[in-house]
């Protein structure tokens, strides 16, 4: 940490499910921003989320050492990229993460910690991560490694980025969290995020993004993430749609209301409680690739 501290910038944290890599990055924030620094957070865990709603890459300015508890973790932007995990969203992940990451630095933060998926593996991983390496182009990348699992993409940060490359061992005594736990985690961030109240309106078929096939059955909506877009790059907030049945039109329903002029589908069904319907795979529900 003194490292990163003393040469401020853009610090991507990478590391398998429970490592500790949200631990480490809030302590980072909280000492920079003790230090003096402006600093950001670019939660770009879409499953786990601690800044914005599961299946939004989340910026939060840190302006009180009180901000960075876990549960009270305000956002500032949000990007949205439709699922709980990366798999088959690398785009809309990577550049999500790239456009908050350029944002938080254009409103002045001076260290931006980015914490990640803790998908590693394979390649997947690699693609992923090497994507948001080089659209990120972070001044360090901070691994967390157990055995040796992190080798490839240390390797990529050091031969196709200038970050400086930190390896952090993971310790026997962080603990792994279930299945489980990871559902009902995320189910309660859902939850937390429609808390405040909803409200619901009318949306038209033709604002969707990708845009509906001819003659589709909007009932195949119904509970469908959908992201908020203010036509400017920005996305105002999350919501769900609802299909009324009986004058067979959708509606949205959100927290947020305003400045919104198209919407992004997401590839999973929830209720406003927070609970998963499921996934959804766009291109089965098109007939189309
Ligand atoms: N250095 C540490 N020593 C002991 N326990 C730790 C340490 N770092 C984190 N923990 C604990 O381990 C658990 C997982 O940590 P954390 O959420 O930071 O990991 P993560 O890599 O972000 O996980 P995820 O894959 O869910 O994003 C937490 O309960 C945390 O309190
Ligand atoms: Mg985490």
């Amino acid at each position: 940490m003194p490292r990163v501290l003393a040469e401020p910038g853009v610090v991507t944290l990478l590391g398998g499910i429970d490592t500790g890599k949200t631990t480490f990055g809030l302590e980072l924030a909280r000492r920079a921003h003790a230090a003096g620094l402006a600093t950001a957070i670019v939660d770009a865990d879409v499953g786990q989320s601690t800044v914005g709603p599961p299946t939004t890459v989340g910026l939060r300015h840190v302006r009180h050492a009180g901000d960075l508890e876990r549960d009270v973790l305000r956002t500032d932007a949000l990007a949205f990229v439709g699922s709980v995990s990366p798999r088959g969203h690398s785009l809309s992940l990577v550049t999500g993460t790239a456009k908050l990451v350029a944002r938080a630095r254009n409103e002045g933060a001076e260290l931006v910690v980015v914490d990640t998926t803790g998908l590693v593996a394979g390649l997947a991983g690699q693609r992923l991560k090497f994507h948001k390496l080089d659209m990120v182009r972070p001044d360090h990348v901070v691994g967390f490694q157990r055995g040796g699992e992190l080798e490839p993409l240390l390797g990529i940060a050091r031969r196709f980025t200038t970050a400086k490359v930190h390896e952090i061992p993971v310790g026997d005594d962080v603990p792994a969290r279930s299945v489980e736990d990871r559902v009902t985690y995320r189910e309660q961030r859902f939850a937390a995020y429609f808390a405040p109240g909803v409200s619901r309106w009318r949306v038209k078929p033709t604002v969707f993004m990708p845009s509906l096939p001819p003659g589709f059955d909007l009932a195949l909506l119904d509970g469908l993430v959908v992201g908020m877009e203010d036509g400017c790059g920005h996305c105002p907030g999350i919501g769900v749609l609802e299909f009324d049945a009986a004058e067979e039109i959708l509606r949205m329903v959100s927290p947020v209301s305003e400045g919104v002029r198209g919407l992004r589908l997401g590839s999973i069904r929830i209720d406003t409680s927070g609970r998963s319907r499921g996934p959804v795979d766009l291109r089965q529900l098109f007939g189309t690739e």
